[in-house]
């Protein structure tokens, strides 16, 4: 049987600042789902991680389908009602566009989607992050589909001998999607010179060049080329589709462990280790650090299974520790140097506003 797999996330409003979204908030738009989408999707799987709210479903509809976004659109549309009227922080703030047309890429929430032959058995994990863009999924899952330092499948499976083909974009070029696609491990360095600035290439998919399948897809919003500003950080999400002729989940998880520095911690601006936590992690230290839940299921003709938390479990505690520190090691030296974002990728005006009239009291000396 053909599924497509959708997660649609947004972040539509949050508990003190932008900590995590009220309960209220999360049933409505869980009831949303659970009423509209009657004869639409098969299966659901509501949660949180940070302020955003994603919506995991499975249908028969393939990928950028209208109905599934315009569904997952209103069902943000009424969670942003409730926020409203609970005075939540940034009510609808990743609802960027007035109108829906189409569907939901382009407007603000992020999406992520793959259509396939489900296998017999079919195991995926569904990946989110906040406090981070899409380029924060870059180097872990570079790691694992092409390093077997990470994957040992890459020399111990025959069903990933032939490696993985990786599909970046170049998230910097707004007039159309601009993508390339390269394979490993011929292109390796290839990849790895595109894949080392994250703010510019982001991996959207891998495919296995064994079977063509698709393993991977990820969400490449980045919410300042839509709006010209900051609103509000990409926080993107992903799917990746595990065991057989893909990574085992445990090769997928392995890279995490780097805890490696992203960009997105505080206002946008800085840049911090980015922590796996269990489901519907929360945020804390300076609007952070950047955060990772992990849900795997198993599928059964579009049927989900509950999920199975990933980075619930004793190892992640060392991780996370160890992750804490490096998180204050970097903020000590504050707004200096490697801390902060270039400016470029600076998501507040201040900076810019006080530059220009910095620059006028400037005295060139003979
Ligand atoms: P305020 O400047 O409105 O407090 O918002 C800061 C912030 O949290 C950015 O999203
Ligand atoms: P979010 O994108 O998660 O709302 O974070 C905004 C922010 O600036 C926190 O400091
Ligand atoms: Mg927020
Ligand atoms: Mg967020």
């Amino acid at each position: 049987m053909k599924i497509t797999l959708s997660v649609l996330k947004a972040d539509i409003g949050s508990i003190g600042g932008h900590i995590k979204p009220s309960q209220a908030l999360v049933d409505e738009v869980r009831n949303f789902v659970s009423q509209n989408g009657k004869n639409l999707i098969i299966d659901y799987y509501i949660s949180s991680t940070g302020d955003d709210i994603a919506i995991l479903c499975t249908h028969e509809r393939g990928v950028l389908d209208e109905k599934i976004h315009k569904l997952a659109w209103d069902a943000f549309l009424a969670g942003t009602a409730v926020a409203k009227k609970q005075g939540l922080y940034g009510a609808g703030q990743d609802l960027l566009k007035d109108s829906f047309s189409g569907n939901i890429k382009g407007m603000g929430p992020a999406v992520a989607e793959m259509e396939f032959e489900e296998r017999p058995n079919e195991p995926f994990i569904f990946f989110a992050a906040d406090k981070t863009d899409p380029g924060a999924y870059n180097l872990p899952f570079y790691l694992a589909f092409a390093d077997p330092m990470y994957c040992a499948g890459l020399l111990l499976s025959p069903k990933m001998s032939e490696g993985f083909t990786f599909r970046i974009i170049d998230v910097s070029y707004t007039e159309k999607d601009k993508v390339i696609e390269l394979r490993a491990p011929e292109e390796t360095y290839d990849i790895a010179t595109l894949l080392r600035d994250n703010e510019k290439y982001v991996i959207e998919s891998i495919f296995s060049r064994n079977t063509g399948n698709q393993a991977a897809a990820i969400s490449t919003t980045r919410l300042h080329n839509i709006a010209g500003k900051y609103t509000g950080k990409d926080d993107p999400v992903a799917l990746v589709r595990v065991q057989g002729e893909f990574p085992a989940t445990g090769e997928v998880l392995a890279p995490f462990e780097i805890g490696h520095y992203v960009a997105g911690f505080m206002r946008g601006s800085h840049i911090g280790p980015l922590m796996p936590c269990k489901l519907n992690a929360t945020i804390s230290y300076f609007d952070g650090p950047p955060v990772l839940t992990g849900a795997a299921f198993s599928v059964k003709e579009g049927k989900l299974t509950e999920p199975a938390d990933v980075f619930d479990h004793p190892f992640w505690d060392t991780v996370r520790s160890e992750v804490a520190a490096k998180a204050m090691a970097i903020r000590r030296q504050g707004f200096s140097g490697a801390a902060m974002l270039p400016f470029s990728e600076l998501e507040y005006g201040g900076v810019v506003e006080k530059l220009a009239k910095l620059e006028k009291k400037f005295k060139l000396r003979d």
